[in-house]
């Protein structure tokens, strides 16, 4: 298993290119399942979470196909895929596949409203709490679809197509909306969703979704309305870069001080956390190329924080921040309210020094002068940057091991990292 070799201390100064966003680049890949046509993604980052939606989508009989570099595209360009369900050849989504990423689970929207049935399995993904699938059976039962599981499988049946309901969400979910949204598409009549997610993965997925034909209004509000229609067609549509990746490098140029312009990044999807890096003592300067943060050295400041649906702070960056403010001058509040097991990475922290103590949903961080490297292990996704954070700040040698974990969210990392000074670099094993 590969694992990441840091030396900390340096600081990062340059450009980092913001990669396609993983969390809008899955619901609009599994869109594509809605339309006999084909619809073009641009700007898809290399993950291993987007080659496992390949293989999930190539089972359900969508064909693909990867258009070559353009001249001028640079290293860290984005893959542009043409993505063609002619025919769904299987309805059923395995639990070899969906298993491994829970985000697969979405499939049985698309292959619902346009099959008028799917059996998919519960889903899998990272380790972060119960994650249920209520709320997207409750949305699709509204939408007129029955519902059974058997033997750990969802087998959803609508034989007279999927019909426009009001769909209230009593807690907001991302993946329910995405789900709801691309099933009332083919719908007949029209479907209110209220409390929907507001994420600007939502905007970037219904964007698409209209270009394809559909007809969707308040993407970005917490009401969306989607008026059915008969059929979708092709399209084409470029992903949204990554407000987490972008966050991510964010903190992690605060932490070990310098200078760096996150090439495409979106204020607009990161206004809450850059305005909590503001608080903590670095600069953020929106430009035309993206975003810049400064910080020299310059003590940093200690926050409370609790992690909200967007526009609020997000759960995803909330292991980063917390690396973040282990160096503070102070005591720091985070409290996590989206999911209940969202601190695998303070006993990892804690490797390197740090200080945290835990009380339910709640983590006090109390600032040390210092952290040191040390041997630490990812557990997921979110929380194995944070080491990596911690890891570019600490003093001495940090090694990250398991590091499959950061392969299924942050396309080549140590690359972008080092390119900006840091010393990193990945050992194969
Ligand atoms: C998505 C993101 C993930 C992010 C999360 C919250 C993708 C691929 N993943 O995950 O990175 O951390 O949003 O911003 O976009 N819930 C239920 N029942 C359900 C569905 C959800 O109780 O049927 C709960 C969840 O357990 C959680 C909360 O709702 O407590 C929010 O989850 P949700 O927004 O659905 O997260 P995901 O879509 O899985």
């Amino acid at each position: 298993m590969d694992r990441i070799r840091i030396v900390g201390g340096a600081r990062l100064n340059g450009t980092i290119p913001i990669s396609g966003a993983k969390n809008a680049a899955l619901p609009l890949m599994i869109a594509s399942l809605l339309t006999d046509e084909t619809l073009t993604l641009a700007n898809l980052p290399r993950l291993a979470d987007v080659a496992l939606l390949k293989r999930i989508l190539g089972n359900h009989g969508v064909d693909m196909t990867v258009s070559g570099k353009r001249i001028g595209d640079g290293d860290l360009a984005g893959e542009t895929v043409q993505l063609t369900a002619r025919t769904i050849v299987d309805t059923t989504a395995p639990y070899e596949l969906v298993s491994k990423m829970r985000a697969s689970f979405w499939v049985i929207g698309p292959l619902l409203a346009r099959e008028h049935f799917a059996k998919v399995s519960l889903p899998g993904g990272c380790a972060i709490g119960t994650r249920p699938v209520d709320l997207f059976l409750m949305a699709l039962e509204q939408l007129g679809a029955e519902i059974e599981i058997e033997a750990g499988y969802v087998v959803a049946r609508a034989p007279n197509g999927l019909r426009g309901a009001h769909v209230d969400f009593p807690k907001v979910t991302v993946g329910a909306t995405h789900v709801t949204m691309m099933a009332a598409t083919l719908a007949k009549g029209e479907t209110v969703i209220t409390n929907a997610a507001r994420e600007p993965e939502i905007v970037d997925l219904a964007e698409c979704l209209i270009k394809m034909g559909a007809k969707i209004t308040g993407a970005g509000t917490s009401t969306i309305r989607i008026e059915g229609v008969d059929r979708l067609h092709g399209a084409w549509h470029e992903v949204m870069p990554d407000r987490i990746e972008a966050g991510t490098y964010a903190m992690a140029v605060a932490m070990t001080g310098g200078d760096v312009l996150l090439e495409g990044a979106r204020y607009d999807t990161l206004a809450r956390p850059l305005e909590i890096l503001t608080e903590v003592g670095a600069e953020v300067t929106p430009t035309n190329e993206g975003i810049r943060i400064y910080r020299n050295g310059a003590d940093l400041k200690p926050v409370d924080v609790t992690t909200e649906p967007f526009p609020g702070f997000p759960t995803d960056l909330q292991a980063q921040l917390m690396a973040l403010l282990c160096r503070a001058q102070g005591t720091s509040h985070i409290r996590e309210t989206i999911f209940e097991n969202r601190f695998m990475h303070v006993q990892e922290l804690a490797r390197f020094g740090a200080e945290i103590h835990l009380d339910g949903q709640n983590a006090t961080v109390v600032g040390v002068p210092a952290l040191k490297g040390a041997p630490v292990m990812a557990t997921d996704l979110r929380a194995s940057v944070s080491l990596v954070i911690a890891g570019l700040a600490a003093e001495g040698e940090t090694m990250v091991n398991r590091v499959y974990h950061l392969d299924r969210g942050f396309e080549r990392l140590e690359d972008k990292l080092s390119r900006c000074g840091a010393t990193i670099e990945r050992i194969a094993g």
